[in-house]
């Protein structure tokens, strides 16, 4: 079993490596591809020096290709690694909203996945994280309508989303005018509610994606879901301020005791303790952190709560491999012939 990640180089491709080397896939090779940039570089896994090479303009040589690479990449490209007798996980947003391209988060629509037709997308990360901790939820009380507000970290565009803030911050605390070339402002001391193009209806792409991709993976379409996209000055892992109206009544206590037994949430809901979900302490964490879970004021029933989760794990990389562990298991992970 042969498996390629294209756009190794990138913040999702080092998580990766990362999720793959403590990951139960079973594999015997890994190739590793990103832009001419990279060609050459060595990166570590399972203590051996891996070479990236060049992305090859045709199809490549894997059983499970991993593609984290950018929308272009893969919407030029995955065709003919399907074509190649290849299986893909794509990390774009090029097939995401393909009605023959299942949207996949494993606990919550793991079966989508078995029927693919060569591409399984992975969706927007605030989706990801979102639906894990919602998905529990609608199942038990149906959710109606659902009110997002995002905190994103600068990891959402990439790592040089990252070094903009670090460089950025640097310059402002010298003294200097912090610049800004990946975000649309300088972001050190800001927050800025403009993440990806705006669309005619004022909302912008990545809060329309939240809208999508829900109804997508929920498998509900009636879904009423509004969303504000809000870039905020962290490295790393995405906070969601979530209200849902219900169409059976919750209480806080019973859905605390039904997220604690949900799959890849973990309750941290403590308030007079100080326990809440944070960055700081969601980042580089596996499970979607859950808190401040209470009564919504607005909506009889309903409840508001925040989230917390590493979007470069459960956003991307991890949430990929999971889609990969859950195709293995199932069989439907298979080495092609080859000559
Ligand atoms: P490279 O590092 O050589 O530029 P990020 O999301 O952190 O910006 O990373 C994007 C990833 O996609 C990197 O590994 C990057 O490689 C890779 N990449 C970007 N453009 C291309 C391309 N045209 N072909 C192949 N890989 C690409």
């Amino acid at each position: 079993m042969r498996v390629a990640i294209v756009g190794a180089t990138g913040a999702v491709g080092h998580e990766l490596l990362q999720v793959l080397e403590k990951s139960s896939l079973r594999f015997d090779e890994l190739l590793l591809y990103a832009s001419p940039r990279s060609a050459g570089t060595a990166l570590k896994f399972r203590g051996e020096d891996l070479t990236v090479q060049v992305t090859p303009e045709g199809a490549i040589d894997a059983d499970l290709i991993l593609a984290s690479a950018g929308g272009s990449v893969s919407q030029a490209l995955a065709p003919k690694w399907v074509e190649g007798g290849a299986v893909v996980i794509d990390n774009s947003s090029a097939f995401r909203y393909d009605p023959e391209v299942p949207l996949v988060v494993p606990e919550v629509n793991g079966p989508a996945a078995l029927r693919h037709k060569g591409i399984i997308a992975n969706p927007n990360c605030t989706t990801a994280i979102a639906v894990v901790a919602v998905a529990p939820l609608h199942r038990e009380y149906g959710v109606r309508r659902m009110i997002v507000s995002t905190y994103q970290a600068t990891s959402g565009a990439g790592q040089k989303g990252m070094d903009e803030l670090l460089e950025e911050t640097r310059t402002a605390l010298g003294g200097g005018e912090a610049g800004a070339e990946v975000f649309a402002h300088p972001i050190p001391f800001n927050v800025i509610p403009h993440i990806d193009a705006f669309q005619a209806n004022g909302y912008t792409k990545e809060e329309m994606k939240v809208v999508w991709e829900t109804r997508k993976i929920l498998e509900d379409e009636s879904l009423q879901i509004s969303c504000t996209a809000v870039r905020i000055p962290t490295l790393r892992t995405h906070s969601e301020a979530i209200t849902l109206d219900l169409e059976r009544p919750a209480t806080p206590e019973a859905a605390r005791e039904l997220l604690a037994g949900a799959a890849g949430v973990e309750v941290r809901d403590d308030p007079a303790a100080k326990l809440y979900p944070m960055p700081l302490t969601a980042s580089g964490k596996y499970d979607v952190e859950v808190g401040r879970i209470r009564p919504s004021l607005v909506f009889e029933g309903g409840l508001d709560l925040f989230v917390a989760g590493d979007q470069l794990l459960k956003g991307a990389a991890l949430n990929a491999v999971q889609i990969a562990e859950y195709l293995q298991q199932q069989g439907a992970l298979k080495e092609k012939q080859r000559a």
